[in-house]
């Protein structure tokens, strides 16, 4: 604002000279004008006659002129060295300098090769136009001489230059005092939510922004809560995890050190613990790798999709899951075409499924493993005929080191981690896993994957 106000004041200031100038050299031309049309029409009052010298037509010019403020019209002749005749119109000067005084410049004007110039003085200068009346040799005989001083008109224009900048200063002062306090209380709201922000540490996130209006800084407000509301989820979540896998790693630990305090020299014995104490180790590094897999299942490049034969997939999955056991594998269905996955992840999950159902089953107990097209995508299924899953243990299965109601008999020895990977491979899919009964008994994983664009 202060540069635009100097620049408007600057430029009104230049105008106004501009103008000055322009009327000055109108003023000039209009007064030699006149002289040039006096000398070529005008008469002698006392002999009727047309001038025959030019000292009487210059007085006699001269007296009937009127002279505007600022202006000077001076009627010169003779030799200037040798104290020409002067006359000059008949009006008092307001000039504090005039040109009648100065001798000095009078000589200049008057030998001066042009008809026209500007004189600059000590005392201001001095914009003049001449013309000669007469010139043998290098100076003229008379001469009529108009000067204009643009001083006083100069200082109008400074004058209102100095208005505006003052008129500028207190406008700005007024609108700085004016801005300040409206701009405070517009950027309040913006200030709180920042205070808000500075209390929050990460074992407090529970506060939140108090929300008014329908603003934006509302709807900033309301974005704010719901990042905090995403934050204080995960850091939740994250807490919960290192808890739980804590929790599971410890149990592992315990066993081991309790199997070394108690060896014994016996060889027997002490191969019996070694290979105890192995199993348990190996345990704890697939508990680990789990972890690390589901850690990594909220990195965005845990999904790497690429076109791939649903065929030629299932057809992988089912020879691998062949391996797991001795039961009755079976290919049920293959869907026939191309979809978008990663195929590494949803082999994973299928060899997961396929090692839940070889642990819920025995030996000849029939497994069908199948892919096929819904309206919407791909299935992938892993269907048992063990016992099922309990109602009451449908829910949370698919929760991390959730395991199901044991049944009498049966023990398990697993995490519980496998189908909340399964889950996790499903949803960086954008898709879900989902449990159904199989046809006469057992348990139906399926994968349900909805298709995507490569
Ligand atoms: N095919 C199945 N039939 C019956 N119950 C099942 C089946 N698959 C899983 N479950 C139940 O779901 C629970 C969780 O399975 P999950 O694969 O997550 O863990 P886990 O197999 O016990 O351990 P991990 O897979 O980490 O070695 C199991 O403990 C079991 O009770
Ligand atoms: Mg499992």
């Amino acid at each position: 604002m202060a540069v635009a106000l100097a620049a408007v004041a600057a430029t009104t200031r230049s105008i106004l000279l501009r103008d000055v100038d322009q009327r000055v050299s109108r003023l000039l031309t209009q007064e030699t004008g006149e002289f040039t049309n006096f000398v070529d029409q005008g008469v002698d009052p006392r002999t009727g006659t047309r001038f025959t010298d030019p000292a009487r037509l210059l007085e006699v010019f001269l007296e009937r002129q009127y002279a505007d403020p600022d202006e000077e019209l001076i009627g010169l002749v003779g030799r200037e060295g040798q104290g020409p005749a002067q006359f000059t119109q008949r009006r008092e000067l307001s000039v504090r300098h005039p040109l009648r005084d100065d001798g000095r410049a009078r000589r200049e004007i008057f030998a001066a090769e042009g008809s026209t110039g500007t004189l600059k003085r000590a005392s201001g200068e001095v914009r003049w136009a001449k013309v000669e009346v007469a010139r043998h040799g290098d100076e003229p005989d008379a001469a009529f001489v108009v000067a204009f001083h643009p001083a006083a008109e100069q200082a109008k224009a400074d004058d209102v230059f100095r208005i505006l900048l003052l008129i500028s200063g207190v406008a700005l002062l007024l609108t700085t005092g004016v801005a300040l306090p409206v701009a405070g209380r517009i950027l309040k709201p913006v200030r709180l939510v920042r205070a808000a922000a500075a209390q929050l540490t990460e074992q407090d996130l529970t506060r939140r922004i108090p929300v008014r209006g329908h603003d934006d800084i509302a709807a900033l407000a309301e974005t704010f809560n719901g990042m905090l509301d995403r934050l204080e989820r995960a850091f939740a979540a994250q807490r919960e995890f290192v808890d739980d896998a804590g929790h599971e790693l410890r149990t592992p630990i315990t066993i081991v050190r309790g199997h070394l305090e108690l060896m014994g020299d016996d060889p027997a014995e002490r191969e019996e613990t070694i290979r105890l104490v192995t199993d348990e180790l190996d345990r704890m590094s697939r508990i680990v790798e789990d972890l690390l897999l589901l850690a990594k299942a909220e990195r965005p490049d845990f999904i790497a999709p690429e076109p791939v034969q649903l065929a030629e997939l299932t057809a992988d999955v089912f020879v691998k899951a062949r391996t797991l056991g001795e039961r009755d594998w079976q290919l049920a269905e293959v869907a026939d075409r191309e979809a978008v996955l990663d195929p590494q992840r949803i082999t994973q999950a299928m060899v997961q499924l396929a090692q839940n159902a070889v642990q819920h089953t025995t030996h000849g107990q029939r497994i069908r493993v199948g892919s096929r097209d819904t309206a919407t995508g791909t299935e992938l299924y892993v269907a048992d005929s063990g016992p099922g899953v309990q109602e009451q243990d449908a829910e949370v299965i698919f929760e991390r080191f959730r395991r199901g109601t044991a049944r009498r008999g049966a023990r398990t020895s697993g995490a519980g981690l496998g189908l909340a990977i399964v889950r996790a491979i499903a949803e960086g899919h954008h898709g879900r896993v989902c449990l159904r009964p199989t046809e006469g008994g057992g348990a139906t994983f399926v994968l349900v994957l909805e298709d995507q664009q490569p």
